[in-house]
């Protein structure tokens, strides 16, 4: 399988049902080594959660995942440990399990490096290593692989965050539980994702708890660790967004979008309100019920950390704007100043646009006939969504080519698809 694409398409109606988000359960599988057993719920099914569920089987985890629930349990852990197979360079979340090795007490351990959505761009590692540095670990840095030794931990911490970079925040909050005495972390991520990690964190005796927006103070209770513990994993707010923007742009009257965290999805929500989209937000039933959307007022749209919009969200709201926003409107990402290379490939079908560095600005889509087969390739996940946004203009014309990454963050995507209308086939 290399693409996708799209083959039929009826009348987009219906509902699709959000599923658990990505970013939060990777951390969560990986702080998972702290406890006997966790079972986690509202969970979903992606290549990246396989993956990293193999990783673990590799060290004696055992691990099972069906609809959507998944349950790990760990025995005794090796004391030292090697993970450097192929496997552990598929996906880069498994950088996340250098806290939760840390954080069990693993004495040492290797680790492949890991790749992911990095088409947009570096993504480096170096707040993560500075703090395992800053805590005792001795690292050494190979070119596929890094080595930890930890058995000269400390006891605690102070440490400040240069960045609030998610996967530091994760990896800094998972391997605290090692530590004997409080710590304070200083300037950490607070999306969604993280304080569902804590709220995890907590089941497993480690206890976080705010001093202010983004400094916490960490205390780990796991003397009689080795608990069991079930958790609800909150619902992928991207996904959310990618499937309000497929409902404005292709549903025939109106789309639902259900089982939405809407508390997190507020920022994104009143930004596409302001530009004239109409929907109804039912608090009680977690839905969001989308009308397609008219000619739009456009705004520009800045992504930042959260509670800012992320980044995320915007090559797919891009598709939005570019579809019916009747001025220019810029983007600005300088999270990952990259993370516009999904423009040159909309290029193929009629957007007009000015691909930079940092920012970049939309001029119109003016949709092309297409009389011969194209491929728009899926530089990330997200930009793959995006793409299979403009593919459904164009049934049986365009491949969304390297769908593997569409499909390691969107959960039983032909399903949810079929399920509204729309017909994909992988290739
Ligand atoms: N950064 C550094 N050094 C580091 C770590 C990060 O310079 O050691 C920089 C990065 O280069 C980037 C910024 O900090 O410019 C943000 O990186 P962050 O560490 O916050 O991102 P991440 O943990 O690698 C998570 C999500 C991404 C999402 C980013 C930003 C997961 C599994 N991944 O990545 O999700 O884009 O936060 O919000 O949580 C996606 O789902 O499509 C996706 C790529």
């Amino acid at each position: 399988m290399s693409g996708l694409v799209v083959r039929n398409v009826k009348e987009v109606q219906g509902e699709v049902h959000i599923s658990g988000a990505k970013n939060s359960i990777l951390p969560l599988m990986c702080a998972a080594l702290l406890s006997e057993k966790s079972l986690f719920t509202n969970t979903p099914l992606l290549r990246d959660t396989e993956i990293l569920g193999n990783i673990l089987q590799t060290f004696g985890v055992e691990y099972t995942h069906s609809d959507n629930e998944m349950c790990l349990e760990v025995s005794n852990l090796p004391t030292n440990i090697d993970i450097t197979t192929e496997l552990a360079a598929k996906i880069r979340y498994s950088t996340i399990l250098m806290g939760a090795l840390v954080g069990a007490g693993v004495n040492t351990f290797k680790l492949g490096l890991s790749g992911g959505c990095s088409s947009f761009g570096e993504r480096p590692i170096d707040i993560h290593l500075d703090f395992f540095r800053n805590i005792g670990c001795k690292i050494t840095e190979h070119t596929d692989h890094i080595e930890f030794d930890n058995k000269e931990i400390v006891e605690s911490f102070d440490y400040t965050l240069r960045f609030p970079s998610v996967g530091a925040t994760n990896n800094i909050l998972i391997s605290s539980a090692i530590m004997k005495k409080p710590c304070i972390v200083r300037n950490i991520a607070i999306e969604p994702e993280i304080i569902d990690l804590i709220k995890y964190l907590e089941k497993v005796g480690v206890l976080v708890e705010f001093i202010s927006e983004r400094d916490v103070r960490i205390t780990s209770n796991r003397n009689n660790d080795r608990v069991s513990v079930e958790h609800r994993v909150i619902s992928d707010r991207i996904e959310a967004i990618s499937y309000i923007v497929l409902g404005a742009m292709h549903a025939k009257h109106e789309l639902t979008v259900s089982n939405v965290e809407l508390e997190y999805i507020k920022q994104p929500l009143a930004y596409l309100k302001s530009l004239g989209l109409d929907f109804d937000v039912k608090e009680k039933e977690r839905m969001v019920v989308v009308k397609k959307a008219q000619n739009l007022d456009a705004k520009d749209l800045e992504v930042g950390v959260y509670p800012m919009i992320g980044t995320d969200y915007q090559p797919v709201i891009a598709m939005l704007l570019a579809y019916t926003a009747e001025k220019p409107v810029t983007i600005i990402d300088p999270i990952y100043p990259k993370r516009f290379r999904y423009l040159e490939e909309a290029m193929k079908v009629g957007l007009n646009a000015e691909v930079g560095t940092g920012e970049s600005t939309i001029f119109s889509l003016d949709l092309k006939e297409i009389n011969d087969h194209v491929g728009l390739y899926s530089h990330d996940l997200r930009a793959g969504f995006a793409m299979l946004l403009l593919a459904i203009f164009y049934p049986g014309m365009i491949t969304v080519d390297n769908a593997v990454q569409v499909l390691r963050g969107y959960s039983l995507l032909e399903q949810k698809m079929k399920s509204i209308g729309i017909e994909i086939e992988l290739v």
